[in-house]
């Protein structure tokens, strides 16, 4: 089939060209002339594991990138919106999803054969049937359930993972305003194999997407919750207490054989220094203000926001429980990037923590193996801050590490410090070393008391 994309960042390029490798004919549009000049050479203009290499095999051939709209709109069967839904704070701002509504809807306007419009970017429920479809009627002049038809289709991308999460995927969510809209969404996810399908309208669509990160976070605020309380309960480790919630068979079940599955929906029942990313602290902020506007408190998503507003502090109260005073205290902080095997900062723990023994009066250092610190605004205006360059240059000369990203290569701290022949506290963000492993150790949710190793 062909397709346009709207808005070619994260979703929609992804979106764009893993469509042409399964056979389609796509083309992602931006208002960006830089943006799509990049692609155009088959550069991504953002980091995504696999999505460069696909973007070579296609361009060109079922995958181009323009930033006319009405062109790519009247040559296509079907128009995904992927624009973002930036968040003012307290819910999403519907400006770019209304304003590309208008452009497809005016493009429409010279299309003569049945169009579907889709609805990829995070919305809350009933913008598509009470936002976009009106704009769509409204510029189009056409009808919609006649002329063209709306669909809902959510995209459950993880960074760093989202050409894998999009070919192979677990869901296709296929929402529409009808059966004819739904019919000819579904046509575009053949070929994606056994994969289950839910066919529902778009409400209900929406409101999948915000469930599903929802219940993620909710489940890593749980598990720090837990682990905040952990430590104040001495000799008690919460990765020896949420181990032994893992081995319930109902998260791990255990095959004939007897081996266990661990699905990796389990790692998100373990405790860290907080949740971070573009989706979900504003996707659950966006649906407690949702709640808000509908009279339903919601009140366990709310502590879900509270709980991860807290929890990077969490690191700096354990500095301060070794290191009452952070003047002139030299600190490295390992890691900025929000996860592994991505160079987004977006609410990355890593922030506040930084900001915090800044303002404090730390020197610090900060290693990430992608995101240097001065790519970062909000870093760069911070005093006493220098770039590592190595790992082995971030453990050296400072009296306390903070393991923030876990990031594989911090799996070598223990054997670096050895070599280094130095034992500054680490203070483990994530509880990815062994607490024995290295001469000073402290982590979330575990005692107060630093593991001193034999
Ligand atoms: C998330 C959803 O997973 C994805 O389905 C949705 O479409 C977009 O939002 P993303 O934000 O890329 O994707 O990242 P994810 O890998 O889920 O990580 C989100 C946060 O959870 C990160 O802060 C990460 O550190 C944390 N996390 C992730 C865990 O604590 N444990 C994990 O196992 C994975």
């Amino acid at each position: 089939m062909k397709i346009a994309i709207t808005g070619a960042g994260f979703v929609g390029l992804t979106t764009g060209v893993c469509f042409a490798d399964k056979g389609h004919q796509a083309i992602c549009v931006d208002i960006n002339e830089g943006k799509i000049a990049k692609i155009n050479s088959a550069v991504p203009p953002f980091f995504e594991k696999g999505l460069e290499p696909l973007l070579k095999k296609h361009i060109n051939k079922n995958f181009t990138a323009t930033t006319n709209l009405k062109e790519a709109i009247k040559s296509s069967d079907i128009t995904f919106i992927t624009v973002g839904t930036p968040f003012d704070g307290k819910q999403i701002d519907l400006s770019y999803v209304k304003a590309v509504s208008r452009e497809i809807g005016s493009a429409l306007k010279e299309v003569d054969k049945y169009h579907l419009v889709v609805v990829k970017s995070t919305v809350v429920p009933g913008t598509t049937d009470d936002v976009v479809l009106p704009i769509l009627e409204e510029t189009s002049g056409k009808k919609a359930g006649v002329d063209f038809g709306v669909g809902m289709n959510p995209e459950f991308l993880r960074e760093g993972e989202a050409v894998d999460d999009f070919s192979d995927p677990d869901r296709i969510v296929i929402g529409g305003m009808d059966d004819k809209s739904r019919e000819v969404l579904e046509s575009l996810y053949q070929g994606f194999g056994s994969v289950d399908i839910l066919r529902v309208n778009n409400k209900t669509a929406e409101m999948i997407k915000y469930t599903s990160n929802s219940l993620l976070a909710t489940m890593i605020s749980f598990s720090n919750e837990i682990a905040n309380l952990c430590s104040s309960i001495d000799g008690v480790d919460v990765v020896d207490v949420l181990g032994g919630v893992h081995l319930d068979k109902r998260l791990t079940p255990i095959m004939p054989n007897g081996e266990r599955i661990r699905p990796s929906f389990v790692s998100y029942l373990e405790s860290g220094c907080g949740f971070g990313g573009s989706c979900f602290p504003k996707d659950v902020k966006a649906l407690v203000n949702f709640g808000e506007k509908r009279g339903v408190r919601m009140e366990i998503l709310e502590k879900v926001v509270s709980v991860n507003v807290n929890q990077p502090f969490q690191m700096i109260n354990l500095l301060a429980g070794h290191f009452p005073d952070f003047k002139n205290l030299k600190v490295s902080v390992l890691g900025i990037a929000f996860k592994p095997g991505t160079d987004d900062v977006r609410e990355s723990p890593a922030l506040p923590i930084v900001e915090e023994l800044a303002a404090k009066g730390a020197a610090i250092k900060v290693f990430d193996p992608i995101v240097r610190a001065e790519s970062e605004s909000s870093l760069k205006e911070l005093n006493n801050i220098t770039q590592a360059e190595t790992l082995e240059d971030a453990l050296k000369d400072v009296d306390a590490v903070l393991l923030i990203t876990r990031w594989q290569e911090f799996e070598k701290i223990p054997e670096l410090l050895k070599k280094l022949k130095i034992s500054p506290l680490v203070i483990d963000g994530r509880r990815m070393i062994n607490k024995t492993a290295v001469p000073k150790y402290l982590g979330i949710g575990l005692s107060q008391d630093p593991v001193f190793s034999k």
